[in-house]
């Protein structure tokens, strides 16, 4: 479904009498429908920014991400229009971004009915949908018509996660999803999260932890080796310190 040939990124610090700082360099793997890939290598490797190349919130340096969309054709996401992107971000392609993102003022059960509309659903049928979800995931009725800006940390990771999955995306891009989830919700979420694949979304996936790691990981890619590895190959020797 996604294969990265040669991908690089680096980025011109213009503030700085132009100069480059690189990212990550020729970057080459490849990803199936109900898999998930995680990306690894130590605080700076380049995990985060290679995610948004693929989301496209970063524009490539070099190379090609070709990806199978849902309707057979083959679209290289590094060098797409922007229309397409955008096209593709609301129906096919989700991300879950390491830090919480700002959300809109809008309350939290509209702001995952959303997805659900985009894709034809019915306000009463997203709604329904929205509150299994929110329910699933621990966030109770009284959150429903607030706005996520008063959210705990905990609950904005949550809320950003299950906006990301509720549709159901071909491909969803991980940044560390459970970096600020105790241990119940982390399991939940967990749970969550595997449902999907078996349901046949392709992933990629950042975990800081490594019960997540071994737990949800089919392959792996180092970005400090520039090469696939063993899924539970020692942390330490890719200089992670938990
Ligand atoms: N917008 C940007 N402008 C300039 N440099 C950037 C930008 N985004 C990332 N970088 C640089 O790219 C490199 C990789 O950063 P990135 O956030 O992808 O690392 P990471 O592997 O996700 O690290 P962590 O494990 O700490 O989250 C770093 O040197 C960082 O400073
Ligand atoms: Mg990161």
């Amino acid at each position: 479904m996604l294969r990265l040939k040669n991908l690089g990124k680096n980025f011109t610090m213009h503030i700085r009498g132009g100069m480059v700082i690189q990212s990550f360099e020729r970057v080459s793997f490849e990803t199936r429908a109900g898999r998930l890939l995680a990306l690894t290598g130590p605080s700076g490797a380049g995990k985060s920014s290679l995610l948004k190349c693929i989301y496209r919130s970063y524009l490539p340096s070099s190379g090609q991400i070709l990806y199978t969309t849902g309707r057979g054709d083959t679209v290289d996401l590094a060098a797409a229009g922007d229309g397409e992107i955008l096209k593709l971000r609301r129906t096919e392609i989700a991300y879950v971004s390491q830090f919480f993102h700002v959300m809109p003022r809008t309350p939290a059960l509209e702001i995952l009915m959303e997805p659900l509309i985009i894709r034809g659903l019915v306000r009463e049928e997203a709604s329904v949908r929205a509150k299994e979800m929110l329910i699933r995931a621990g966030l109770g009725k009284n959150l429903w018509e607030m706005y996520p800006a008063t959210f705990s940390g905990g609950e904005k990771q949550r809320l950003n996660i299950l906006h990301a999955i509720i549709a159901k995306p071909r491909l969803l891009l991980l940044d560390e999803p459970t970096a600020s989830l105790d241990r119940a919700y982390k399991e939940r979420i967990m749970e969550m999260i595997l449902a999907l694949k078996e349901e046949g979304t392709a992933m990629i996936g950042v975990f800081h932890d490594r019960d997540a790691l071994l737990t949800l990981s089919d392959s792996r890619y180092d970005l400090s080796l520039g090469a696939y590895c063993p899924v539970n190959a020692d942390p330490a020797e890719q200089g992670e310190n938990e």
